[in-house]
């Protein structure tokens, strides 16, 4: 004879029907949403991607971090700071899909979410695009700021691409920092001027002017080719980390031609498959607090018939 469902048992499927479409119109819901905040009730980190020196790899830094962020789950937006020399967008390809930028929102000629733009391939990377002006004074403290709280309540991470130097965009860029991520390449010119900016952090960044716990910086060693340091060549990581004092490494990236051929075709390194993009995955890791080995920092053993026939 067959019984039907109890009451009971209708009543729980009643309830997993509900809990189905709740989950559903959430999904749809979040869909919608821009992206996911991981951490809803903590503010975002703005951290300031700086070297001092020019082309030492801060934008395909700040590239490869803000994916590797985002492929992680952390909403994360990656601002441009280069006013009049924007380059960010192209490391993403996303140079034709920018309307608006960075001065538009802070004149309030845009809204944050007019200027923002999504990356294809992970909704969770935003992109806030440089302006072309010309015109040095665009950025403002108040302007900046009110940007940069804005993207706290809606973002995980907040990296911000600074130019060389420590003029303007470079000084807005670090001013507003909890965190640092100093680039530097293995020559004694870099290695100074990272050391400049170090310096300039901990004395002129609002954390420093309010008297707050200081800028958290940390290194990041780019363009690195240990077998030029075997030979002398270059500066060795411990030449660099004994010149520039305690500040902790972040990573050690490699010289790589995979680099370029990545910005090319507008994808940040940390996509390829190579050892770069190896070395920017591990840097990620430490930027969250997880602890990795170092590799790619010594020269690599060569097989008989690389060393007979001198390939790699
Ligand atoms: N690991 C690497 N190996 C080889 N080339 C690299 C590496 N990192 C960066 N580069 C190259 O160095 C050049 C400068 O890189 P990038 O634009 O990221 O530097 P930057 O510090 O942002 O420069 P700027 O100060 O002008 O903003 C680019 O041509 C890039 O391809
Ligand atoms: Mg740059």
């Amino acid at each position: 004879m067959f019984v039907g469902p109890s009451r009971r048992t209708i009543s729980c499927l009643g309830n997993n029907f509900y809990s189905v479409s709740k989950i559903r119109n959430s999904l749809v819901l979040q869909n919608r949403r821009y992206y996911a905040k991981k951490n809803p009730d903590t503010p975002g980190q703005v951290v300031v991607v700086t070297s001092g020196k020019g082309g030492v790899g801060k934008t395909t830094t700040t590239a490869s971090l803000g994916y590797g962020l985002a492929e992680l789950g952390y909403s994360t937006c990656v601002i441009d700071f280069d006013v009049g020399l924007r380059n960010l967008d192209i490391h993403f390809g996303m140079e034709r899909r920018i309307i608006y930028d960075f001065v538009h929102v802070i004149n309030q000629e845009a809204k944050l979410s007019q200027a923002l733009v999504k990356d294809k391939k992970n909704p969770q990377l935003l992109l806030l695009a440089a302006s072309q002006t010309k015109d040095k004074t665009a950025l403002t403290e108040d302007g900046v700021e009110r940007v940069l709280n804005e993207l706290r309540g809606m973002c995980d991470y907040i990296l911000c691409d600074s130019p060389a130097g420590i003029e303007s965009g470079a000084y807005h860029a670090m001013l507003f920092a909890d965190k640092a991520v100093v680039c530097t390449n293995p020559e004694l010119s870099s290695v100074r001027d990272s050391d400049k900016m170090i310096g300039f952090i901990s004395s002129k960044s609002r954390r420093a002017l309010e008297g707050k716990s200081p800028v958290d910086q940390r290194l990041l060693i780019t363009r690195y080719n240990p077998e030029r340091v075997a030979n002398e060549d270059m500066l060795s990581v411990k030449d660099i980390s004994d010149l520039l004092g305690n500040i902790p490494l972040v990573g050690v990236i490699p010289e790589s031609n995979d680099v370029l051929l990545s910005i090319n075709v507008g994808r940040p390194v940390i996509c390829t498959k190579t050892n770069a993009s190896l070395a920017y995955a591990d840097a990620v890791d430490r930027l969250i607090g997880v602890e990795k080995e170092f590799r790619f920092i010594t020269p690599e053993k060569k097989s008989l018939f690389s060393r007979i026939f001198g390939n790699k």
